[in-house]
Formats: C-alpha cells, sequence, structure tokens
C-alpha cells in the first residue's frame, strides 16, 4: 500500500483514524500512541488523528484505567472519549486502520463505494514483526489481565511507529 498523501497545492494533511470494538482499550491506545509519536518528530501540523468503535456500547466514556496507566508508563496520554464509527468518517479520514478483522469487517459493510473500501487497511499491516499479507488481529485485552494490555501496548508501539516512518517515506515528509 502506497502511503503518498501530498496533494497538489495543498498543504500537507494526513487524517488518520483508528478503529476497534469498544473505542476504550485497543483503538485509544494507537491514538494517543500515534500522536505522542507525531509530536516527538515535530509533525503535528501534518496529521489529525481519532479513534472510534464499532460499537457505541461505551460512547462517552474515558479510554480503559488500565490502557491509560500503561501509557502512561510510555510518556504517552490517552485523552480520547469513545465515539461510534460513522459513515461520514470514510469522507474525514484518508486511511481507516481495524485493530482485527472483525472490526475491518464491520467497518467494510459500511463502506458505499469501491473509494470508501480503499481507505481501510488492518492495523498489523504494519507490525513489522507480523506478515503483510496476512496480518495478524491486535488481541482484545478488554476480558484478560494486565500482560493483555502490556502486549497491546507493545504490538501499538512499533506498529505506529513503522506506520509513520512509511507515511514519511511515501509522502517526502523530511522535517
Ligand atoms: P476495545 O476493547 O475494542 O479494544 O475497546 C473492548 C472494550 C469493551 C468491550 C469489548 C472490547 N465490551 O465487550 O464491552
Amino acid at each position: 500500500m502506497q502511503l503518498d498523501f501530498r496533494r497538489p497545492g495543498q498543504p500537507l494533511q494526513i487524517r488518520l483514524l483508528f478503529v476497534c470494538l469498544g473505542n476504550i482499550c485497543r483503538s485509544p491506545t494507537a491514538e494517543g500512541t500515534m500522536q505522542h509519536l507525531v509530536q516527538r518528530a515535530k509533525l503535528d501540523r501534518c496529521f489529525q488523528i481519532d479513534s472510534a468503535g464499532t460499537s457505541a456500547w461505551h460512547a462517552g466514556e474515558k479510554a480503559n484505567a488500565t490502557s491509560r496507566k500503561i501509557a502512561r508508563t510510555h510518556g504517552i496520554e490517552l485523552q480520547s472519549r469513545s465515539r461510534q464509527f460513522q459513515t461520514r468518517d470514510f469522507q474525514s479520514f484518508d486511511l481507516i486502520l481495524a485493530m482485527d478483522s472483525s472490526n475491518y469487517q464491520e467497518i467494510l459493510k459500511m463502506a458505499r463505494n469501491p473509494q470508501d473500501e480503499s481507505r481501510v487497511v488492518l492495523f498489523r499491516t504494519f507490525d513489522p514483526e507480523c506478515d503483510p499479507f496476512h496480518p495478524e488481529d491486535v488481541p482484545d485485552p478488554y476480558y484478560g489481565g494486565l500482560d493483555g494490555f502490556q502486549t497491546v501496548q507493545e504490538i501499538i508501539i512499533r506498529s505506529c511507529q513503522n506506520l509513520l516512518d512509511r507515511i514519511r517515506q511515501d509522502s517526502q515528509i523530511s522535517t
């Protein structure tokens, strides 16, 4: 997948949406982690980053307390409030990153045309430890213990770093 988001005559603006089921564990972690990496690279002006859930089960809630605690140990603050994915997100974002294959299928069901579909990708396509042609799911940590949340944070840090590196390369962002 080419990650060249340049548009002739327009300032570079890359709009990323991370999507999981509840929007309280995995996708808020990805949103906060990506925001952190982009700020550290001094590229905030080029990015718009958000997250959503395929369900509205936790709408309005803060990220899960364990997710927030683990993120904080990496210097990352999770500030999102849960919201449900909407059809208009296909227009509002350039790349929609599904955390697992079930989220991916749910998002694709809402796509109205091939352009909508082309914006949806499985997040672990960008995990350097995954085969990009057979990406694995980010495991749902919600019903498990602390280890599961830690594993999720590690997967997300390395995948977001690689995603940022790939965007910088393909969109030719130097600073
Ligand atoms: P998330 O995790 O999709 O990573 O936010 C979950 C959060 C809540 C539930 C399931 C998964 N739930 O069943 O309420």
